[in-house]
């Protein structure tokens, strides 16, 4: 008897095979989901528990600790490289903010010292909490592993991408800009203090903003970034800047410049002088990489966000600056996809420029930008609009393996894999 398939079978054959032909193509996902929107356990509603933490790293030996609580507490952290033994603790600041008729909790900042590297601290936020937490300072030289995620959000999405950085080893989380999408709506930035705690109070996050942290309401809010300022302090004056807009730090061999998109940039400014500064100061001895983050992206192929100021006038003012002090990758986010060019300098690929990645594929609610000008710019060597986020692993001085990592339905796969060489390495580019 000869086997009959089924009509619908045959459906499911060729929906199959297509998809399959589609997947080795590009995989769009372009169904947004909700936000999740996270509350607090009913174990730590108490006013003195302390909920949202997460850290950043300050200088060379140190580790900004940040939660909320809703009443005010002690600001002291207990820590120590044993469970449940503290002997060091460090004591800092509380501060709040009102946002139209929004009142923060109370948001403590506490800077704890003479850390080692490359080693598990347990620590408890304030007197009254049982809550211990535990996190991993960075190693002090090569390699290190960075995971790099923008535009985040705090959708179903969000939730995927975080489970698979979970699953990697990184050391420290790089976020060019958009973090919560509160969009004034200030219980979501808790929320999202809420949904990122788990990773956020075990790794050093360092952000910089974006223009969902601007957050001004003409005449009801005229205050730029007061939630983003009030919970995600950086160390931006240990780097000599006078804003937590922008600033940089040194990580095992890497130095970090974070970048302000929605700041002045002019060359009158002070972050373009301080940019120059700082990149004046790098030495490339002791630190081979040079990596930047900014959040609207200089160089971009997606038909999202063209001709934007934040893209085009700083690229004009600032591009030269990183081109002659020879930095090695520009991450940025803003469009909500994934795309990454070759070195380039003044729109041509040029060996001593910056490779340039988009990464703003976290999965926020606003879903994806699936359009691409055609055709594809010889300098654009790989675009995608799917959800993901990437992994900058820094083995040495001169190699470093950027792997890109979609979120296929909620499993991860390597969707992008490239080896990068740092400018330092190569006697053609010496910075
Ligand atoms: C606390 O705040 C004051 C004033 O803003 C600042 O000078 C001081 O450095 C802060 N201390 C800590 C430990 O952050
Ligand atoms: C914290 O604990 C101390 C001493 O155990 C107590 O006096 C204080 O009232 C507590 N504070 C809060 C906010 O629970
Ligand atoms: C996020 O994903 C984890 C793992 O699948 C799940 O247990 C958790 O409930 C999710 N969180 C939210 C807020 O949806
Ligand atoms: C750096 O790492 C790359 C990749 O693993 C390796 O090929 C190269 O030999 C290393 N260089 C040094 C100086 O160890
Ligand atoms: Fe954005």
């Amino acid at each position: 008897m000869a086997v009959q398939v089924q009509p619908l079978k045959k459906y499911f054959i060729f929906a199959f095979t297509l998809g399959f032909v589609g997947v080795a193509v590009s995989y769009d996902r372009p169904l947004p989901r909700k936000d999740v929107f996270v509350s607090l356990a009913e174990d730590i509603v108490d006013s003195a528990s302390p909920h949202q933490v997460h850290i950043c790293k300050v200088g060379e030996d140190k580790m900004r600790i940040s939660w909320v609580t809703k009443s005010p507490t002690s600001s002291t952290v207990y820590y120590g490289t044993s469970p449940g033994i503290y002997e060091n603790s460090a004591t800092g600041n509380t501060s709040s903010y009102e946002y139209f008729l929004y009142k923060s909790g109370q948001i403590h900042d506490v800077v704890t010292h003479q850390l080692k590297p490359n080693t598990v601290y347990y620590y408890r936020c304030g007197s009254n909490s049982t809550r211990e937490f535990s996190f991993k300072t960075p190693p002090a030289q090569l390699p290190i592993r960075f995971a790099v995620i923008g535009d985040l959000g705090q959708t179903g999405w969000t939730n995927s991408t975080l489970n698979h950085i979970a699953e990697s080893s990184y050391d420290m989380l790089l976020l060019p800009g958009d973090l919560s999408y509160a969009d004034t709506l200030q219980p979501l930035w808790d929320s999202f203090g809420l949904l990122v705690e788990p990773l956020a109070s075990q790794r050093p996050w360092m952000v910089t903003e974006g223009n969902h942290e601007i957050e001004k309401i003409p005449f009801i809010h005229s205050q730029k970034f007061t939630a983003y300022n009030a919970r995600w302090h950086m160390p931006f004056e240990e780097s000599g800047s006078t804003s937590n807009l922008y600033y940089s730090f040194n990580v095992a061999g890497v130095h970090v410049i974070m970048l302000g998109s929605y700041t002045d940039f002019d060359p009158n400014s002070d972050q373009y002088k301080w940019l120059q500064g700082d990149l004046g100061k790098v030495d490339r001895a002791k630190t081979p990489w040079i990596v930047v983050l900014i959040h609207a992206p200089w160089y971009n192929s997606n038909t999202a966000h063209q001709g934007e100021s934040e893209s085009t006038d700083m690229k004009k003012y600032m591009e030269g600056l990183l081109y002659q002090a020879r930095v090695d990758v520009v991450f940025a986010g803003h469009v909500h996809a994934y795309e990454r060019f070759t070195r380039v300098y003044n729109e041509k690929a040029d060996d001593c420029g910056p490779v340039h990645i988009t990464i703003g594929d976290g999965g926020n609610r606003e879903g994806l930008a699936s359009k691409y000008i055609d055709p594809q710019p010889d300098i654009s060597l790989f675009r995608e609009a799917s959800f993901g986020h990437g992994q900058l692993e820094v083995l040495n001085a001169s190699h470093a393996l950027w792997t890109w990592h979609r979120n296929d339905d909620d499993v991860q796969v390597v969707a992008d894999l490239t080896w990068l060489t740092s400018h330092s390495s190569d006697p053609a580019c010496e910075p």
